[in-house]
């Protein structure tokens, strides 16, 4: 532990999953629910809006009532703790890391909590629904979207995350299946420049053979585990 200083953690669907958020993949996922191209694409929305804004709107309502758990919590106490830096990075959408009390989170697919408008390209913070196309806070035009990346959209903020990547000690991967590119490379990024690589998930995922090691269980049980470990059992 001792040459460790700079972290990146990766965070995927399985972290908030025992918040009672849905997964993308497996048995019971959004994926199974819903197809991707109806509503997770720049063509679904323009095919039709009215399907993906109620989809999104009700995922943003849905986030509101769950609650962050003890991952969220663990992580939120290894970045207060941990004397080096330490850089989050997001799959996800909902704003349980904030809430659960992490500070430097990086939402690299976007967040339910935002709209974008693509009048005059400003994102606000958004709680409500965009069903009935609301204006938009800064221009009044009534062109807002979920701030959510689709399918077929570059993540965000790619260039703060690969910056990280090369800086890192050791690259975590937490509650993700390694499905979805550039997220699912991240893991050979960091070791090609000789960063540790650890990942805790439920069960092995597409990505584990690329990872040094891989500790399975539930993110409740592992994450904090594992940040007790970090800060030295304390
Ligand atoms: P997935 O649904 O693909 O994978 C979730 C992973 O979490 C799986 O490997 C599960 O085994 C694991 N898991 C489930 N419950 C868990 C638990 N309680 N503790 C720990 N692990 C658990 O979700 P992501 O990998 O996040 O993108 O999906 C990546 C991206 O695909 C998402 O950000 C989304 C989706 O399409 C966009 O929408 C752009």
């Amino acid at each position: 532990m001792q040459q460790i200083r700079n972290i990146v953690i990766l965070t995927g669907a399985g972290v908030s999953a025992e918040s009672g958020i849905d997964t993308f993949r497996g048995g019971g996922g959004l994926w199974e629910q819903h197809r991707v191209e109806d509503v997770a694409t720049p063509e679904a929305f323009a095919r039709d809006p009215d399907l993906v804004l109620r989809f999104y709107d009700m995922r943003r309502a849905a986030i509101q009532e769950k609650q962050p758990n003890a991952a969220h919590t663990a992580l939120a106490r290894l970045e207060a703790e941990w004397p080096g830096n330490l850089l989050l990075v997001t799959q996800n959408v909902d704003d349980l890391h904030e809430r659960g009390g992490s500070r430097r989170v990086l939402h690299m697919h976007g967040e339910h909590l935002n709209a974008w408008c693509t009048s005059c390209d400003i994102r606000s913070r958004w709680t409500g629904p965009l069903i009935d196309r609301p204006a938009c806070p800064i221009c009044a035009a009534p062109t807002l979207r979920p701030d959510v990346v689709w399918f077929g959209e570059m993540p965000y903020r790619m260039g703060e995350i690969y910056a990280a990547l090369r800086e890192a000690d050791l690259f975590v991967s937490i509650g993700t299946s390694g499905a979805v590119y550039p997220a699912a490379g991240f893991v050979q990024n960091a070791r090609e420049l000789g960063a540790q690589t650890l990942e805790l998930n439920l069960e092995r995922s597409q990505g584990s053979h690329w990872f040094h090691e891989s500790r399975l269980g539930p993110a409740t049980e592992v994450v904090p585990a594992w940040v007790d470990e970090m800060l030295g059992g304390a």
